[in-house]
């Protein structure tokens, strides 16, 4: 399958603390998603293969143990922004949370994820096709928002960067409770790129190790995983 991820130079030293643009891409565009979840959902259909996990499933492990560390009742209200196939969901009922939501604005991503989780008898998550970035108040009081890779496509929209990611951060605000907490794994910004992005609002509460590697004398990560907490 093509590599279609659209990870910048997140480890480029000059890039590190300024919260510049890389280049737009294909990544950012909804026909891109409807036409990639159209193909994996004939793919499911055929062979029952639920199709890309984005950045492994280890992504998904680290987020998991995080929240079984920091003690997230199995009712808390969580949501998944920009689920695609829904493998999360699958994921974070079988550790037992069971007030799950998901949505996505592309509506082959929203069929998909809803067959993935009923192969796994899970009927009762809750997907909904949506644009995250005009939800118009739809979304709220969640205690847990997850967003694995959606920011980096927002991030990518050849159209509107700057006002789609001010669009997501007021988005988030509004979908989360007070104290709730927001776990975002990108592969396109740094740690210091997120921290500075998401900071009115927002307390960053930690940094979940991820592989890093060493080229040039620096060190860098390629998959960022942070933590914040919404505080008014
Ligand atoms: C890189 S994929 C990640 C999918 C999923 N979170 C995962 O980890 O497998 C990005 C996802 O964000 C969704 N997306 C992008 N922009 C969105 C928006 N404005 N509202 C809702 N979903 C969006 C895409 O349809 C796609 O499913």
């Amino acid at each position: 399958m093509e590599d279609t991820r659209g990870c910048g130079d997140a480890t480029d030293p000059g890039n590190k603390c300024s919260d510049n643009d890389f280049g737009p891409s294909k990544l950012g565009t909804k026909e891109h998603w409807d036409d990639a979840y159209e193909k994996e959902l004939e793919t499911f259909k055929d062979i029952g293969d639920v199709g890309d996990i984005w950045f492994g499933e280890e992504s998904m492990s680290r987020v998991l143990r995080w929240m079984e560390r920091a003690e997230i009742p199995e009712n808390a209200a969580i949501l998944d922004i920009g689920t695609g196939n829904g493998a999360f969901l699958v994921e974070l009922a079988k550790h037992g949370y069971r007030n799950l939501s998901g949505i996505d604005y592309s509506p082959a991503s929203v069929e998909l994820a809803r067959n993935v989780l009923q192969a796994e008898d899970l009927t009762d998550v809750t997907l909904k096709e949506m644009d995250f970035l005009n939800h118009q108040g739809q979304l709220k009081d969640f205690d847990v928002c997850i967003d694995k890779g959606t920011f980096d496509a927002i991030s990518l929209n050849p159209h509107n960067t700057e006002e789609g990611k001010e669009l997501y951060v007021q988005a988030l605000k509004d979908a989360l409770k007070d104290k709730g907490f927001f776990t975002i794994t990108s592969c396109n910004w740094t740690k210091e790129q997120l921290r500075h992005r998401f900071t009115e609002g927002f307390e960053f509460v930690q940094e979940l190790p991820t592989p890093s590697f060493q080229f040039g004398g620096e060190r860098g990560n390629t998959v960022s995983a942070l933590i914040f907490k919404r505080v008014h």
